[in-house]
C-alpha cells in the first residue's frame, strides 16, 4: 500500500460494540462516520476493515489511522 491514510482525528473515539455484530473500520481516514467506513475510500487503495466484537461494550477506536492494532486505539496518536 503506497498511500497514506488521512488522520481524520488525533484521538480516538469511543463506541458500544455489540457481541456478533460486525462492524466496518474506516482505514482511509476519509469517512464521514467516523470511524466507521461510509464508502469514502472508493477509487484509493484502501478497504475497509471489518470486525466482529466478541463481547458487548464499549470500546476505544482508532480515528488517527496509525494504530497497530485496529480497530481499536494503541496511543500512537499521541507522536502525531
Ligand atoms: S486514535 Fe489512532 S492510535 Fe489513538
Amino acid at each position: 500500500m503506497s498511500e497514506k491514510p488521512t488522520i481524520a482525528a488525533k484521538q480516538p473515539i469511543e463506541v458500544t460494540l455489540t457481541a456478533g455484530n460486525e462492524i466496518w473500520f474506516c482505514t482511509c481516514g476519509k469517512s464521514a462516520t467516523q470511524p466507521f467506513c461510509d464508502g469514502a475510500h472508493k477509487g484509493s487503495d484502501f478497504s475497509p476493515m471489518g470486525y466482529t466484537p466478541e463481547s458487548s461494550g464499549p470500546a476505544w477506536l482508532c480515528q488517527c489511522k496509525q494504530t497497530q492494532t485496529p480497530p481499536f486505539c494503541d496511543g500512537s496518536h499521541n507522536a502525531l
